[in-house]
């Protein structure tokens, strides 16, 4: 089968399309998938780099964390699908190939109104932002939520399920172009992290975050895709029992200064989240959540996929290139196969 695959780690240069070998046949809960469209990842990048090892049992240099396609053989305990079912989901790795391994506890089916490229661009951003922000960090109607980087794929995730939810919404961005876009999804309140405001200036900053709160007294759930540089504004802004939740790092992941006095008085809480090395028990569970919680809203339009562009696996160089610019609004997706 053809796949993309890493030849030297390093630059996006290094990226190949390879004929490599099929995935053995499928056994017991296994599923093999027809992979149609897979999305990219920072996570891809990373990996490329040489600096996120696939977890064991996964391919060391075929990338590819989730994927849409068709079923093409199943194993003899598969229950819940058959073959040519279309189905999208996560993985650890080795999505970015024309055939995916998996289990079929990890596996939805896709709604109707959804195509193979629509879907791929799913299960990564939805089911990160659902567990973080309302599984794990308990988000609820009438609270605030504040989104760094929230043009990014998981960040454009997280503001329709909140708006799909009536919460209040606060998202910064580096670039006014992108939060104009967000607009359109709902964002109540656009914060423009110009001039390093929110590394810098971290008291401006949380009081404009209060005062655009629906209590007045900050961010309830704060879903942090930029990491280390934003931590000291991020405590500020925190409401009284506030919950942050740190997911990304592309600003770093070394804080060097924050006030623990205010976590204890806040009675806050800080959480950090990664879904690619949880256990198959768990991952399955947020899969389940996602079935249950987000599906029906996909399936009625209330949330959708955010495509930004669609490259062909040939062009995966291009790809990469383009989702480390920081250009994107939304996701990147690769066509693995016409059709
Ligand atoms: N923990 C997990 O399980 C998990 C799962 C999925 C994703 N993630 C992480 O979550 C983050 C977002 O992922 P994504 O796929 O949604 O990203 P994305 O679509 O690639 O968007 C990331 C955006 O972050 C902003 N950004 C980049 N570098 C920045 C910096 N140094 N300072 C401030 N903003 C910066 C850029 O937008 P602007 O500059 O225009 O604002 C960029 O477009 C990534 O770090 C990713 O690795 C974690």
């Amino acid at each position: 089968m053809r796949a993309v695959y890493i030849a030297e780690f390093g630059a996006a240069e290094n990226l190949e399309i390879r004929e490599v070998q099929n995935p053995s046949a499928p056994r017991d809960t296994e599923v093999l998938v027809r992979v149609k469209a897979a999305g990219l990842n920072r996570a891809d990048i990373v990996q490329r780099k040489g600096f996120y090892p696939a977890p064991e049992g996964f391919p060391e240099r075929i990338p590819g964390l989730e994927f849409a396609g068709e079923i093409a053989a199943i194993g003899e305990n598969v229950r819940n699908f058959k073959v040519g079912d279309r189905v999208f989901g996560i993985t650890a790795g080795g999505a970015q190939a024309e055939f995916l391994l998996t289990e079929e506890s990890l596996l939805a089916a896709i709604p109707e109104n959804l195509s193979f490229v629509e879907a791929a661009a799913v299960p990564e951003v939805f089911i990160t932002a659902y567990d973080a922000a309302f599984d794990q960090c308990e988000l609820r109607a009438g609270e605030t939520l504040l989104i760094h980087a929230v043009g990014s794929g998981v960040g454009l995730a997280a503001l329709q399920l909140a708006k799909a939810h009536n919460i209040r919404t606060i998202g910064t961005s580096r670039t006014a172009d992108k939060l104009a876009k967000c607009a359109e999804f709902g964002l109540d309140c656009a914060i423009l992290a110009a001039d390093d405001l929110i590394e810098n200036r971290p008291s401006e900053f949380a009081a404009k975050v209060r005062s655009e709160s629906a209590s007045g007294k900050g961010a309830d759930v704060i879903l942090d895709l930029v990491g280390a540089k934003y931590l000291a504004a991020n405590i500020e802004a925190l409401a009284p029992r506030g919950r942050l939740i740190s997911v990304g790092l592309t600003g770093g992941a070394i804080a060097e200064k924050f006030n623990l006095g205010a976590v204890l008085t806040k009675r806050a809480r800080i959480i950090g989240t990664v879904l690619r090395s949880r256990p198959p028990a768990e991952k399955a569970r947020a899969n389940r959540v996602f079935i249950e919680k987000v599906l029906p809203l996909l399936a009625a339009g209330k949330v959708r996929a955010n495509i930004d562009r669609i490259f062909s696996i040939d062009e995966v160089k291009k790809a990469h290139q383009y989702l480390e610019s920081n250009e994107s609004f939304g996701k990147v997706i690769l066509e693995i196969e016409a059709g």
